[in-house]
């Protein structure tokens, strides 16, 4: 009988589900961490904080899926977005290497939208005022990074014939929206048809391959901010997906695999988060603790005051719940069996276009006149994009004029134009703040071309927008490319997923109802009030080219503009010891004995972290001595219970590195040590390396 009961089910799966599609696949991690100290981070629009130290590592985990006939090359990157001078020169690199097999038609970059990276790495005026312009060690470290990822999964011995499942589940206790008064905006036919004002729709592709039935890989989206660290993090951290991607590759790989470092790549990618918040317990008002205004988030009219707070004690804690509850599922997903998953079948196809965004037509439907053509608008931001929202309240000093403490600022800002009346009716209602497009010197401050771009995966679509699509702005976009996939003889059951912030920076994507409200995601809009239209039309235009093997014109060109570039940021002078000592000496050891869950801290003479970025290596270990006396490597500066933190301790080129482990509940009675690595510069210019190591200490079981 059980037998029976099993073939019958065996049988029944073979009838639902033809054979899934073979692929041929390989997957890449690099370490993409850049500079870990006075680096301005990239996300808040503010000028503070600097990189300290890294809590958790910077990653590009990287995904080459290949038909035989054809390749697409899907990366997603622990960085807030993709500018279009990393992708252009990660295309060239690779090329370099691999020719014509990689292009800008091929590679997607989608960036995960961590906040706690070092910034500096976008070729455009406006995205590099507060890290006080170009950082080119920022760019160099990414770029580097996302090739070797690239590299590692093009191996032909990494590459392999591999089945591919689908999976999607509902997560609801992860996000919420931080602009619920825009999104009650959108009409009430359309919001009727969703149960949650998020999409907590979790989706995930499984990588498997077919010889041996191994997993090599997931690819997960989940519409989310990552803004669990908040506006005063000085650490570098991949935030709650970073997390996320560390626990599932430890799960598979074992932990005694270090970060970055296994065969199994875990991507949790980012997807239509622009109105999504992690800060699950809300906004409310700083001083009161009531609820802010609800249509413009301020408090008592300052929005400064109006913050919205994770589900932890910190944010650290907020960091880990969000990112854990997203693995969570994710491996509740995972560890169905195949055969409860959706295969992947059909051929491998992109699509890609490079696009003049102020220059777009699309027909739009008008209340008053019915079908009409409008044209989008010169890039511009609202004022309500310099206020900020509640995730971080804005404090870009634009409205201090032009003396600031931000000398970039003080430089650049002389360029500013009055927005013409052109622009400002284009706008409407947005009031222009700030006219990027009129304005061209030192040179563009906004991208106007910019790269569309599809993959298709069998019955997925894989849409790679340039910017943060909103809640409703990403349902509409995956109805639409769905029905036009259907309508351009595609298979029945095709699905979207969108890819975000990928290959170049254009702010926000809402939808034309949410435009009017003008919070903070509408004020970011730059093209105009039918941004939304146009990329419906252009990308169900990619669809059907897909579908109906049409080829579409490659389109303009976009600038590369590095050699424009303008740096303010001043680089390491030299490096000096405390009075006395060495670089690499333990100043402060380590308490002689600790518990589990307690905190182990020690503080070593310094060099400055610029000077080697240690990629694909650590500014500090924990080691546990083993039987035969020797030790081994237990902890990095990639793992989340350590810390990193890099201090300056003189103006005359001192420095002390603090170090922390957060000794894990189920650690091993026995004897460990840290260890600090690092370069010094001399007065020479030099670089050198320098070590140092504890003395050992004691980790005792049980609590105290
Ligand atoms: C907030 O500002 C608006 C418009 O400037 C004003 O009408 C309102 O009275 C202010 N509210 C408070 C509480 O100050
Ligand atoms: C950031 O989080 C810390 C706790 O980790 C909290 O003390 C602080 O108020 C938060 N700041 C902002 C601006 O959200
Ligand atoms: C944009 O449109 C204007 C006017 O139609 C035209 O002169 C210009 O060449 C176009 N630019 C691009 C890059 O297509
Ligand atoms: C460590 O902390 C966890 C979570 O707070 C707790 O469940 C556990 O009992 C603690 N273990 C020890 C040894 O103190």
């Amino acid at each position: 009988m059980k037998f029976l009961a099993g073939f019958v089910i065996a049988f029944f799966a073979n009838v639902c589900c033809a054979a899934p599609s073979t692929y041929k696949v390989g997957v890449g991690i690099a370490d993409v961490t850049g500079p870990a100290a006075e680096i301005n981070t990239m996300g808040y629009a503010s000028p503070t904080p600097l990189t300290s130290g890294i809590h958790t590592r910077l990653y590009s985990r990287a995904f080459v899926i290949d038909d035989t006939i054809s390749r697409v090359v899907f990366v997603s990157v622990d960085v807030c977005m993709i500018d279009q001078s990393v992708k252009t020169e990660v295309v060239k690199r690779l090329q370099g290497t691999y020719g014509g097999m990689y292009s800008a038609q091929n590679v997607v970059l989608s960036g995960t939208h961590t906040h706690s990276g070092p910034g500096g790495h976008l070729q455009y005026v406006l995205l590099i005022i507060t890290s006080k312009g170009w950082v080119q060690q920022s760019f160099d470290a990414l770029v580097a990074g996302i090739v070797r990822s690239v590299d590692e999964a093009h191996n032909e011995n990494a590459m392999r014939d591999a089945h591919i499942y689908y999976a999607t589940d509902i997560l609801v206790d992860a996000n919420i929206n931080r602009s619920p008064s825009s999104y009650l905006n959108n009409p009430a036919w359309e919001r009727a048809k969703y149960t949650y004002n998020t999409d907590k729709d979790m989706v995930q592709l499984k990588f498997v391959s077919v010889a041996d039935g191994e997993p090599i890989g997931v690819i997960n989206w989940y519409a989310v901010h990552l803004t669990s660290m908040n506006k005063t993090n000085q650490y570098i951290s991949s935030d709650n997906k970073g997390y996320a991607g560390l626990l599932f590759e430890t799960k598979i790989n074992g932990p005694d695999i270090m970060p970055g470092k296994g065969p199994f790549v875990a991507a949790f990618a980012s997807t239509n988060l622009g109105d999504v918040s992690p800060n699950t317990m809300g906004a409310k008002c700083l001083d009161t603790g009531l609820p802010c205004d609800f249509v413009s988030s301020s408090c008592n009219n300052r929005t400064q005051l109006c913050i919205a707070f994770g589900p932890g004690k910190d944010m650290v804690d907020s960091t880990r719940i969000i990112g854990d509850k997203q693995f969570q599922k994710a491996w509740e997903m995972y560890s169905k069996d195949n055969s409860e998953l959706e295969p992947l079948e059909g051929p491998v196809q992109f699509a890609h276009q490079f696009v003049n965004m102020p220059n777009y037509t699309v027909e739009v439907q008008d209340p008053v006149n019915g079908p009409t053509t409008v044209k989008l608008c010169s890039p511009a931001l609202g004022y309500a994009f310099a206020a900020g929202c509640v995730d971080g309240a804005g404090a870009f000093d634009f409205t201090q004029g032009t003396t600031s403490g931000n000398d970039f600022w003080n430089l650049v800002a002389t360029a500013l134009v009055e927005p013409s009346e052109e622009v400002q009716k284009c706008h409407a209602p947005k009031p222009v703040l700030l006219s990027t497009g009129e304005i061209t010197w030192p040179y563009a401050w906004h991208p106007s071309i910019v790269e569309t771009q599809l993959f298709r995966i069998g019955q997925l679509l894989i849409a790679a927008v340039p910017g943060e699509f909103t809640t409703m702005a990403g349902r509409r976009l995956r109805e639409a490319l769905n029905a036009e996939a259907v309508n351009s003889g595609g298979p029945s059951n095709t699905k979207t997923v969108i890819a975000g912030l990928s290959n170049v920076y254009t702010h926000y994507v809402t939808t034309y109802e949410e435009y009017q409200m003008q919070r903070y995601e509408a004020g970011s809009v730059i093209y105009g009030p039918h941004t939304l239209s146009a990329h419906l039309d252009q990308y169900k235009k990619l669809t059907r080219s897909i579908f109906k093997n049409e080829a579409v014109e490659a389109g303009p060109v976009p600038p590369f503009l590095l050699d424009n570039q303008i740096s303010l940021v001043s680089g390491v002078v030299f490096d000096r010891p405390a009075f006395e000592h060495e670089f690499g000496d333990c100043l402060v050891q380590p308490y002689p004995f600790v518990r589990p869950n307690e905190t182990v801290t020690a503080t070593f003479v310094a060099g400055h972290p610029r000077n080697n970025l240690m990629q694909e290596d650590t500014f500090m270990t924990v080691e546990a001595k083993q039987s035969d006396n020797s030790w081994k490597v237990i902890r990095t500066d990639a793992h989340f219970d350590t810390f990193f933190y890099w201090e300056k301790t003189s103006a005359v080129g001192q420095s002390e590195a603090h170090l922390r482990w957060i000794v894990p509940a189920d650690t091993p009675e026995g004897e460990y040590r840290i260890s600090h690595f690092g370069y010094y510069k001399n007065i020479d210019a030099k670089v050198f390396p320098y070590s140092g190591t504890t003395q050992s200490f004691e980790v005792a079981a049980g609590a105290a």
